[in-house]
């Protein structure tokens, strides 16, 4: 079941973010959409803050994907840029998925074959105001389970 929550300000999509990151475990894949500037890179340095990881995650320009050390590493991926996926070593990145959680903005379509459970975050932008909501939607493992106990 999806759950929907309301952020009014770009500190309550960090902080969902961050509150999600209590949840997650190494091999995790979340997959972020929304619209240029829903707050997609916002919920990720939420993510990056609950999972304490070094370095500003930032929208990278020329970088499609960056890994950041931290108590469980983060893998933020940007794929605007990337056409198609083939799999997770198109990335070239030197770590395996099942160790560390990967959050990938601009996914939807390109990754769901990386990994047969995974948590989608979807942020709607109101056009009259900061408010977002942010939608989660659990596919497959036991995300139904993890999301019901997220408070
Ligand atoms: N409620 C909100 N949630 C997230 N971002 C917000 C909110 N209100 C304003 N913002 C602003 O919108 C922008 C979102 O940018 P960013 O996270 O880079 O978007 P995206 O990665 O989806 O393109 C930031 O400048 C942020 O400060
Ligand atoms: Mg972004």
């Amino acid at each position: 079941m999806a759950r929907y929550f309301s952020a009014p300000t770009v500190d309550d999509t960090k902080a969902l973010g961050a509150r999600l990151a209590q949840t997650l475990r190494p091999g995790d894949l979340v997959v972020l959409s929304g619209p240029l500037g829903a707050g997609k890179t916002a919920f990720v340095q939420g993510l990056g803050a609950g999972l304490a990881v070094e370095g500003r995650i930032a929208s990278p320009t020329f970088v499609i994907a960056r890994v950041h050390p931290g108590r469980l590493p983060l893998v933020h991926v940007d794929a605007y840029r990337l056409g198609s996926l083939a799999d997770a070593d198109d990335l070239d990145l030197d770590v395996d998925a099942a160790d560390v959680v990967t959050a990938v903005e601009w996914g939807a379509g390109l990754v769901e074959q990386l990994s047969e459970a995974r948590l989608e975050v979807v942020i709607d932008r109101s056009a009259e105001s900061e408010q977002r909501t942010i939608t989660l939607l659990p596919h497959g493992g036991d995300w139904e389970a993890r999301l019901a106990g997220l408070d």
